[in-house]
């Protein structure tokens, strides 16, 4: 399917109605790190399926709704469940969530994933700013015909973690009980998780972190010039670095265990953005 500007600007403009308020901050929460919502005040919850031209999270620990409201007085817009292109959809559907909220007027995205450790320096529970990615899977999110009311065709994408907010998220790690890397985002379709063979590829290649999200979002995010943020949550060493199998309670015990020191974190990086 081939969509046009007009398709998401109905979202935008169901979302703005029912919100009566332009954000100036999206936030987009990875698997297990649900618990930031709670920070969010005075919010208006919109379950996604209500949301005309929007998609459905699929996966248990998303919970599917669009929430609006303050955070360190900035107004967001955070979305509780992200798409991912395990779930079924291709990746031209995986541009909705950003070219929404920049039909909405938002003025930065803050990206966030819980991901494996490739970097044996890493201990899960430790947080990644996302520095670049590597993608060499799947095909791009921009392919089929370009919409130029977001972007040009051809878009440089060296520069797309945006380097101030990178900058700030580091200056925001001190005091925060965290430990804060810059590394690179590895991206794996999944929902399996890698082999350790992958794993070992990856490492040489330049990844510091595995995952299954962010990257689609990111790339749209670029092709419309928008401010970017990615925070990576380890949540277990990728495959074959320890002897044991990845167990999906263990990448759930530390989510559940990091939550609150991360959204602490999240929340200061937000009350000091420059939107
Ligand atoms: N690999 C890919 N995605 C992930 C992982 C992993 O080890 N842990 C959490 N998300």
């Amino acid at each position: 399917m081939e969509y046009d500007y007009a398709y998401f600007q109905k979202s935008a403009d169901y979302i703005l109605d029912r919100a009566g308020f332009i954000p100036e901050v999206a936030v987009i929460l990875g698997s297990c790190l649900g618990p930031f919502a709670q920070r969010i005040a005075d919010p208006v919850v919109i379950d996604y399926k209500d949301i005309p031209n929007f998609l459905v999270s699929t996966v248990s620990s998303h919970a599917g709704k669009l929430i609006l409201g303050t955070v360190a007085g900035k107004k967001v817009v955070c979305m509780s469940g992200r798409f991912h292109t395990y779930e079924g959809y291709d990746f031209e559907q995986l541009v909705i969530p950003i070219r929404v909220f920049q039909c909405l007027g938002v003025k930065a995205t803050v990206l966030t994933n819980a991901a494996g450790a490739i970097n044996t320096d890493y201990r899960p529970g430790d947080v990644m700013i996302i520095k670049d990615h590597i993608k060499l899977t799947g095909a791009s999110p921009l392919r089929g015909r370009n919409l130029e009311e977001f972007g040009p065709r051809f878009f440089d994408i060296s520069r797309m973690y945006t380097p101030a907010l990178r900058a700030l998220a580091l200056s925001c790690a001190e005091g925060s009980g965290l430990r804060v890397h810059e590394g690179v985002y590895f991206f794996f379709t999944g929902p399996q998780f890698e082999t350790p063979a992958e794993i070992r590829a990856a490492r040489i290649l330049g990844g510091d972190a595995a995952g299954m999200s962010t990257v689609t979002e990111a790339l749209t995010a670029a092709h419309c010039g928008m401010p970017l943020l990615g925070l990576s949550v380890m949540v277990n060493m990728a495959a074959g670095v320890l002897d044991t199998p990845i167990s999906d309670a263990e990448v759930d015990r530390t989510a559940a265990m990091i939550a609150g020191a991360f959204s602490d974190y999240v929340e200061k990086i937000i009350g000091r953005m420059d939107v």
